[in-house]
């Protein structure tokens, strides 16, 4: 194990994802040891991973001066944010300073490499038109600061994640074998691209193996493009229940946040959340890797049982 990755977002969906990955690959597990950073050390997920193997620290992206000591001696970083809006308002600004630092941080400690979990900038794309998508447009910012840095930098691009579905967007209740899938007033031809957040390692690893050759690449991270419909129907298929797209939000909803879903909605209807170098761009990402991603019916398969009755 001659090099060092360090991850932030270590106790998270993603940055644990990553982990679990390295962890549990025959090959990567031996090229990489592992250090998971945390606001606490103290938490249970924390001394979960400690007991794996992961050295874990204490950083917070909201103070700088501690993500050096983090980052120190790494070969590679993985970086990401994790500012809950359209949840929480106006944080665009504080996500594009805890990307900024952690970019900084790395140059500061002299790092080779950084993996910046990114997205697409939703206003250039669509020349102003999509609008309600800052936390994409935010990530978007940080990415074109770390390409003008003095450092190795690879872009992961996470399409809509299939563990989206295992929340707030699980469809819902109706009689017994009936259920809906709720979302914003688009047609069932809609194409979202589905992403399994357990792939990340899968994604990620040509560039932890070869930094130099994925220099400034941006990853464009699906397993394919799924239409609403085939979404809806897969849950069908495989739970035998009847799960039907509707438009009617479910009551549990914000309305606060179902007229932001409303302002994104020509991401998805027009753009096609990658936007329209998204179909290329997801071909030669998945030229790049080994190992299949998660389809969206094993990922069902995988998650049973969705409905009690
Ligand atoms: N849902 C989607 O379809 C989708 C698609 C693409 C991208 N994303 C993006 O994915 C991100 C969420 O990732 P996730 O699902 O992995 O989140 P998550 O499971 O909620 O985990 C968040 C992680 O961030 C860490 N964290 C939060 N604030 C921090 C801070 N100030 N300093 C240091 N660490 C901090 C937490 O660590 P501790 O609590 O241990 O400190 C935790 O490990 C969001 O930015 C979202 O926009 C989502």
């Amino acid at each position: 194990m001659s090099k060092l990755l360090t991850v932030f977002g270590a106790t998270g969906l993603q940055g644990g994802s990553v982990i679990k990955y390295i962890l549990g690959h025959p090959e990567l597990s031996k090229v990489f040891r592992l250090r998971g950073v945390t606001r606490d050390v103290f938490k249970a997920s924390a001394q979960t991973l400690r007991e794996k193997g992961v050295e874990m620290v204490q950083a917070n992206l909201n103070d700088p001066p501690l993500l050096i000591k983090a980052v120190s001696g790494s070969d590679s970083v993985y970086a990401m944010t994790n500012c809950l809006y359209p949840f929480l308002p106006a944080s665009a600004a504080i996500e594009i300073a805890q990307g900024k630092a952690v970019a900084d941080a790395c140059v500061a400690a002299g790092v080779p490499q950084i993996i910046w979990s990114t997205l697409p900038n939703t206003t250039l794309m669509s020349k102003g038109e999509v609008r309600g998508a800052e936390h994409f447009d935010s990530k978007a910012e940080v990415e074109e600061y770390i390409r003008t840095l003095d450092i190795k930098s690879t872009f992961f691009m996470a399409g809509w994640l299939m563990q989206n579905n295992l929340g707030r967007s699980k469809p819902q209740f109706v009689s017994p074998g009936k259920y809906t899938w709720w979302w914003i007033n688009l047609d069932p031809d809609t194409r979202i691209p589905l992403m399994d957040m357990r792939d990340v390692g899968k994604f990620i690893s040509p560039a932890l193996l070869d930094p130099e050759l994925y220099d400034k690449k941006r990853l464009t991270c699906a397993t394919r493009y799924y239409t609403l419909q085939e979404i809806a129907d897969t849950w069908t298929k495989v739970t035998g229940k009847n799960v039907r797209l509707t438009q009617s939000a479910p009551s549990a909803w914000p309305v606060a946040l179902q007229k932001r879903l409303q302002e994104m909605r020509g991401l998805y209807s027009v753009y096609a959340y990658f936007g329209p170098t998204g179909p290329t761009d997801l071909d030669w990402t998945l030229e790049q890797v080994t190992e299949k991603p998660t389809s969206w019916e094993q990922f069902v398969q995988d998650h049973e049982p969705w409905f009690e009755a």
